[in-house]
């Protein structure tokens, strides 16, 4: 049996150690007028983090954001029964935030939920004069639209987040507004058939977002080989690089030097005017034998099967050349192997490169981009594309070239390219390792808030970089077109009837 004295000196404990912890104001106090600690009692805690505070003193108030919030156990010594004296373990909320407008040094501040109308009026003033990018709402302060800047997508950005995390769906949203509100040229690389749709109002979409995209389909054109093209996917051999034209063929100029330079020659060769050979097919028919052996390597290698290229087609390059419409979706899933998948994708940054003294601003969009530009590229045509994405990271923004990449393996995107975004788009992510990484390579990011990101729901985003104001969390609104490549129906899981 428990001894009577004892069962009332833990409860004793208990009532003291909940009244100082009820005790705890949530007070903040900041030294340089930009950050501040806080602290707040555990009990009835109304403050999250990433959620928008006022910090209240006679001298005046400030809007701040909680950017880190924890609890934390301290000692507290009271007097005990008798004279001696106990000590008592108490918990407490503590954090660190920053003060949205810079503020003035403060000491115990008292601080309150900001309420939304005072976290709209910041927002609303922060927002240059440009077109709005309206994505969803800003999520610990519902009812208040989080308006991304158009004008921050002069920058790339880099979108990540676990695999149904949302970002599929977040993308197609943004580009959904992009077309919708801006004049942005935009070109997709879609290795899933996620964004054949975009030229499709989806029934029952919100009539004054439907209003809005009025116009958008007949910008949009699909280069694919399924039944949501508009135009067949196809490319011609003679209009890729020498070095793409060369890694189709399995030759590295370096390892395989002697071919390749022979492969040179014979692609350079011609008559009146003409090119000799302008396709692996005509390789096999050549009458030098260099040639055949080089058709035989391509034959071997499946080069002769691929459907992608063009014949009599037109094609896509020369379509990127000169554009027929404003956005062009490349169904990269459409085509039959990894290795055509591979080829446009470079064919297509490749293009766009050599276009880049146009400067015409174009939106280059890279969904599964650990494919693309690979941190480790297997394969020659692979190498390829990653280098030409690490050169457009580096020098495309000054000719206009914007890229937006997006993953759910952010240590698998070369390095040179994710250090290149100063847009964050971060959607849920549950690997703390993946966590730090973003942390150190988005450090314009508040640390707390991207650790956030590992209790999102889907369709939440932390929000990042010149795209919008401060660094917060949203919840994605909703679509107007329709979503392509759907998740395939778990009709397998139906229970058995019987
Ligand atoms: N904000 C959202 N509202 C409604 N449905 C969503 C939202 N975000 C994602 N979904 C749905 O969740 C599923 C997974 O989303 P998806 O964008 O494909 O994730 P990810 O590309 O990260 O794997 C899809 O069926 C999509 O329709
Ligand atoms: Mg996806």
């Amino acid at each position: 049996m428990v001894d009577g004295g004892f069962t009332e000196h833990i409860a004793r404990y208990r009532t003291v150690r909940e009244q100082i912890e009820r005790a705890a104001l949530p007070l903040a106090t900041s030294v340089d007028g930009r950050t501040f600690e806080l602290q707040a009692s555990l009990h009835d805690l109304a403050l999250r983090r990433g959620g928008y505070v006022v910090l209240e003193t006679e001298r005046g108030s400030w809007l701040g954001q909680i950017t880190e919030l924890s609890s934390r156990s301290v000692r507290a010594d009271i007097p005990s029964i008798g004279s001696s004296t106990s000590t008592v373990l108490v918990r407490l909320a503590v954090g660190e935030g920053l003060l949205l407008d810079g503020g003035v040094p403060v000491h115990d501040a008292r601080v309150r939920p900001a309420r939304p109308e005072e976290v709209d009026r910041w927002f609303a003033r922060s927002r240059p004069d440009r077109a709005q990018l309206t994505v969803g709402e800003l999520l610990l302060a519902p009812g208040v639209p989080a308006v991304l800047d158009s004008g921050g997508l002069n920058r790339h950005t880099f979108m990540c987040g676990q695999s149904g995390s949302g970002k599929t769906y977040s993308l197609g949203l943004l580009l959904e507004r992009v077309l919708s509100e801006t004049e942005l040229r935009v070109v997709v690389l879609d290795p899933n058939s996620d964004y054949v749709g975009l030229g499709r109002v989806r029934a029952g979409a919100d009539p004054t977002l439907v209003a809005r995209y009025e116009g958008v389909p007949g910008q949009v054109a699909v280069w694919g080989t399924g039944p949501d093209a508009h135009r067949e996917l196809r490319v011609r051999f003679a209009e890729l690089t020498s070095s793409a034209q060369a890694a189709i063929l399995g030759l590295d100029p370096i390892r395989d030097r002697d071919e390749y330079a022979v492969l040179a020659d014979l692609l350079r060769a011609t008559e009146q005017g003409r090119p000799l050979i302008s396709g692996p097919h005509e390789l096999m028919q050549s009458e030098s034998p260099t040639a055949r052996q080089l058709g035989m390597r391509a034959a071997n290698l499946g080069v002769l099967d691929w459907g992608v290229w063009a014949r009599d087609h037109p094609s896509l390059l020369e379509d990127l050349r000169s554009p027929s419409s404003r956005c062009t979706v490349v169904d990269l899933g459409s085509l039959g192997t990894m290795e055509e998948q591979r080829l446009v994708a470079e064919a297509v940054l490749s293009t766009l490169w050599n276009l880049r003294h146009s400067r015409t601003p174009c939106l280059v969009v890279i969904d599964e981009a650990h494919n693309i530009c690979a941190a480790d590229p297997s394969g020659l045509v692979s190498r390829l594309s990653t280098e030409r994405a690490v050169q457009i990271a580096a020098e495309g923004r000054k000719f206009g070239l914007y890229l937006l990449v997006s993953t759910q393996r952010p240590n698998k995107v070369h390095e040179n390219v994710v250090s290149q975004c100063d847009n964050l788009l971060l959607m849920r992510m549950n690997s703390e390792a993946d966590l730090a990484d973003l942390e150190r390579l988005f450090s314009f990011v508040p640390a707390g808030l991207v650790a956030g990101a590992s209790s999102f729901r889907m369709g939440h985003a932390l929000v990042g970089g010149k795209v919008f104001p401060q660094s917060g969390y949203v919840r994605m609104g909703e679509r107007v077109s329709e979503e392509g490549g759907a998740d395939i129906p778990t009709s397998w899981a139906r229970p058995r009837s019987g």
